[in-house]
């Protein structure tokens, strides 16, 4: 796995979350001896953690309020309410927790698998909030192999008007960044781990195998 200089040296645009908290997680759900439903709540904590990283310069407001004890000014978060879009099925998986942090938040979907002979995107589902021109965007999925599907699903947002848009992961390689950055140049990523590489299937190495698979108990 690569960390922020090696990233910096390969001149890969991206931000490593790599609190112990979430190594420690991390390296719990790589471990293919680990259940969905251990998978799935570790999935969630992650996303917290992420979560804090990825919102972490959102503009806030001064609202005046009253405590028990006397008149004073607060911050609150300011402006439009921001959107989660997952990529299904595996976004889901990092929604949840998403949501557990920011509750109040717009959740969009797209649906989209790889083929896997082309690891070509195809799209078949997309249902997302209004005004995203107006709002903070932040498109989850836990993989970023190729960055076929995140680029599909975020050339799809950006033709319905949203500018301001984050990608948030679990894993991804240095094919899937490079590849990422050269398509969507103004779109930061967030990430908890950069592993060596792609497979000749389009599997990160060493990853954790197939997402969507772990988090819904299929195969
Ligand atoms: C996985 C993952 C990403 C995609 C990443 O989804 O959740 O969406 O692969 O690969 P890419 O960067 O090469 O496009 P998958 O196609 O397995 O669908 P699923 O979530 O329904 O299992
Ligand atoms: N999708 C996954 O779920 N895992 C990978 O390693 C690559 C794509």
């Amino acid at each position: 796995m690569l960390d922020q200089e090696q990233l910096r040296l390969q001149g890969l645009d991206v931000l490593l979350v790599d609190h112990p908290l979430v190594q420690h997680k991390l390296t719990l759900m790589r471990d293919e001896r680990e259940s969905s439903t251990q998978f799935r709540s570790l999935l969630r904590e992650i996303s917290w953690l992420l979560c804090y990283e990825v919102t972490r310069d959102l503009p806030l407001e001064t609202r005046a309020i009253k405590t028990p004890v006397e008149a004073t000014k607060a911050q609150l978060l300011s402006g439009k309410k921001l959107a989660f879009i997952s990529i299904l099925r595996a976004g889901n998986g990092m929604l949840d927790g998403m949501l557990d942090v920011i509750p109040s938040a717009r959740v969009g979907h797209v649906g989209l698998y790889r083929d896997h002979k082309t690891l070509q995107a195809i799209e078949y589902y997309y249902k997302v909030p209004s005004q995203l021109d107006e709002r903070l965007i932040i498109v989850v999925d836990p993989m970023l192999a190729t960055a076929n599907s995140a680029i599909a699903a975020i050339d799809k947002l950006k033709s319905d008007g949203a500018k301001n848009i984050r990608f948030v992961c679990l894993i991804t390689a240095p094919e899937g960044v490079r590849a990422f950055n050269a398509a969507h140049p103004d779109v930061s990523i967030v990430t908890a781990a950069v592993d060596h590489n792609l497979n000749e299937k389009g599997y990160i190495v060493p990853g954790l195998g197939d997402a969507g698979d772990r988090i819904f108990g299929t195969k």
